[in-house]
């Protein structure tokens, strides 16, 4: 797919087939998130991998977006604050922006891939990261289901171009 379609006809997909995803599609999505950058190439996160999410009794107690344990997929994103850079003039760690670059890297690669996805920031940190045995000074920021969608959603509304570019 073109790059620019890729981003078009990205769409946060909230029903999904319980087919596998292929191991091949599923290793270019990681390998996507490992090579996004990072600031000063900290790269300060943890991506966690969950096959068949449903078998995970503790995890799939822990969400309560239950639809999305229908993939077969999921991949859930901590940042590391002891990890990463921060900048000196406001102290700001940017854990969550490397985060969140590295979550769009696969999700946009699923997407090329055929794939579905959906960002889920909505959920308890501490029962995911508990649920998944994730080391106590990493945060969580979001997963994302991974599959084939069962749904074709339109494309959300969003603001005009003028409202979101401030040309000075
Ligand atoms: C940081 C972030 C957190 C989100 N958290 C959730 C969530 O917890 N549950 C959910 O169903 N969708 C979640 N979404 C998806 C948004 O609702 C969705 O991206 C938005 O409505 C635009 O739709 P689109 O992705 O189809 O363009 C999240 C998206 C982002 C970027």
């Amino acid at each position: 797919m073109e790059f620019f379609s890729i981003i078009k006809n990205r769409r946060s997909i909230r029903k999904y087939k319980t087919d596998a995803v292929p191991d091949d599609k599923l290793k270019r999505i990681l390998e996507a998130g490992r090579l996004a950058p990072t600031a000063a190439n900290r790269q300060p996160f943890l991506l966690y991998l969950i096959r068949n999410p449903k078998d995970n009794k503790k995890f799939a107690e822990a969400l309560k977006q239950k639809w999305a344990l229908d993939a077969p997929v999921i991949v859930a994103v901590f940042g590391d604050p002891k990890g990463c850079w921060t900048r000196s003039f406001d102290n700001k760690k940017f854990h969550f922006v490397d985060v969140a670059i590295a979550m769009d890297h696969l999700i946009l690669t699923a997407t090329s891939e055929g794939l579905g996805t959906c960002w889920i920031a909505n959920a308890d940190p501490d029962k995911i990261k508990d649920a998944l045995d994730v080391p106590d000074h990493f945060e969580f920021v979001a997963l994302t289901p991974i599959g084939f969608a069962d749904e074709s959603p339109m494309e959300k509304q969003k603001k005009k171009f003028d409202e979101l570019i401030v040309e000075k």
